[in-house]
């Protein structure tokens, strides 16, 4: 039986980044369910957004993001989040991130939706997240233990105290560990694989929320979902992003007759906020017109686009033809886990740092290029404040026995396809009260009051991971009925607009109900 310091469970840039700011007395496990390089960070494309132009201030960055947000955000974190911003990248470049530069030698910015200045440095053209997290990757000390290919299926909760001492988890074959610690952080990223087109790596399908939701955590604003406008698009299925930085380089969304698409529809044109760009493009297709970006003014497309370029090509799209078809698909969870200002949830000893945690930085629409930068800034902050309490006391678990056994036959479950299917055809980037009903009704049939305190000590990872998207989708659900407006990227049919009165509600949920 182990225990550490600190147990982090995920390895994307908010997870790593983390890892390497606790201090080298704290004894670290960093456990992930695939790989180290298997997460949305590593094939993050964009770039990571800060103030550091000579006509920039974080007050603009900030503004931007409040406007991108719909004004839904908690002020101060997005005041720190931007504050912050142009000193974290300072100390990558100077840790040797390899940035791409400009013709004079300073780091080159790009520009991307709802930016009001070219803001977003990035690595390798288009490869940011691969650069960084083989920095982040390489820079992790030697005694930290990393576990690759285990599935952690529980928190564990002290019944007496009602901390999290723990986490259970799976192994490749399906052996059960249990390791302890007084303080376990999740960063396992958002519910992108819960939809059937999403930008996200396929591994990445709720379990951060259903595991904090599962111990009895409070999860906040799952109505708020990003779907990016293009991804690349063929035979009836999406295969990965299109970065919004091509059309930061002027590509425009076009119809198959070479129509612009945006034009008219918002003063930003294609580079209007994602979900007003997605939402024309839903239109559209749903219209029956394909969807392209016309990238045919892009001079050089490949050197700057390389891992674009070598996507499209793999998939049989001629970077020539000056045309890349597109669709939008699921991107990023603005809500998650209710965390304060370090990522401290509602459970004692249980934090939530990344995507899975909403810290309130994105409100109801993350702006482009802050992703990363909320993993840079909330791994290395819960970093800081883990340090001033990790002492080394030996935490006395020798009598505490958490395998259970279960009396509850594993559930018929519907194939995962089934679930992503549905949750993209009834609540994807237009939702209506009867679609979304006709949704909690199909998922109610696979949801029993038993699922949510049973032990999993006996489930297969298939049937768990499941249990957590179902579990996850009925949150997701729960919340979009209930929020009767239109909001960022929460988009009802039959609410419209923002609602002033639902600016200042936040749905809450855990095991004890919901809260607004
Ligand atoms: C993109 O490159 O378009 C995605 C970046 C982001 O989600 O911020």
């Amino acid at each position: 039986m182990k225990t550490y310091n600190c147990i982090i469970v995920g390895s994307g840039i908010a997870a790593m980044q983390l890892a390497n700011h606790l201090s080298d007395q704290s004894r670290v496990l960093v456990i992930t369910k695939s790989t180290r390089r298997a997460n949305n960070s590593y094939r993050a494309q964009g770039g990571i957004a800060a103030a550091i132009g000579n006509e920039d201030a974080p007050f603009f960055h900030y503004e931007d993001t409040i406007k991108a947000g719909c004004d839904f955000q908690n002020e101060k974190e997005v005041r720190e989040l931007v504050e912050n911003a142009p000193a974290l990248i300072e100390q990558l470049k100077n840790a040797g991130l390899p940035f791409d530069k400009d013709k004079i030698g300073q780091l080159a910015l790009g520009m991307e939706g709802a930016h009001s200045r070219k803001r977003i440095v990035h690595c390798g053209g288009d490869a940011t997240g691969k650069h960084m997290m083989e920095h982040l990757i390489a820079s992790i000390r030697p005694t930290i233990d990393v576990m690759e290919n285990c599935f952690v299926y529980e928190l564990i909760i002290q019944p007496d105290s009602k901390k999290c001492i723990g986490i259970k988890a799976k192994d490749a074959d399906g052996n059960n560990e249990v390791y302890f610690s007084d303080n376990v952080v999740l960063a396992v990223g958002g519910i992108g694989g819960l939809f059937s087109f999403t930008s996200n790596d396929s591994s990445v399908a709720g379990d951060g929320v259903a595991l904090a939701y599962r111990a009895g955590a409070e999860i906040i604003d799952m109505e708020f979902i990003q779907f990016h406008p293009t991804l690349l698009y063929i035979n009836g299925k999406t295969t990965g992003l299109i970065s919004e930085a091509v059309r930061g380089e002027e590509a425009r969304l076009i119809d198959q007759s070479g129509m612009a698409l945006m034009k008219g529809k918002h003063s930003l044109e294609d580079l209007a906020p994602r979900h007003i760009v997605a939402k024309e493009i839903f239109h559209q297709r749903a219209a029956g017109n394909d969807v392209y970006l016309d990238i045919s003014m892009i001079a050089k497309f490949e050197e700057k686009f390389p891992t674009i370029t070598a996507l499209c090509n793999k998939n049989g799209i001629s970077i020539e033809s000056g045309k890349i078809p597109v669709a939008p698909g699921c991107h990023f969870l603005m809500g998650g886990i209710a965390v304060d200002s370090v990522g401290q949830t509602s459970i004692d000893g249980l934090y939530a740092i990344g995507e899975t945690a909403a810290t309130g930085v994105h409100g109801a629409n993350r702006l482009a290029s802050n992703s990363l930068l909320e993993g840079l800034y909330y791994g290395k902050k819960l970093a800081i404040h883990l340090n001033k309490q990790i002492v080394k006391i030996e935490m006395d678990v020798t009598s505490f026995h958490p395998m259970k056994t279960s009396s509850l036959n594993t559930p018929l479950f519907p194939h995962k396809k089934e679930i992503q299917e549905k949750m993209m055809a009834f609540a994807g980037i237009i939702r209506t009260r009867s679609e979304l009903e006709v949704l909690e009704t199909w998922l109610s049939e696979y949801d029993h009051p038993s699922f949510i305190v049973n032990s999993l000590d006996e489930w297969s990872i298939e049937n768990i991971q499941k249990l957590f998207m179902l579990q996850t989708a009925k949150l997701v659900v729960n919340a979009a009925l209930l929020r009767e407006e239109s909001r960022g990227a929460h988009n009802r049919e039959d609410f419209s607009v923002e609602n002033k009165r639902w600016g200042q509600l936040h749905i809450v949920q855990s095991k004890n109900g919901t809260e607004m």
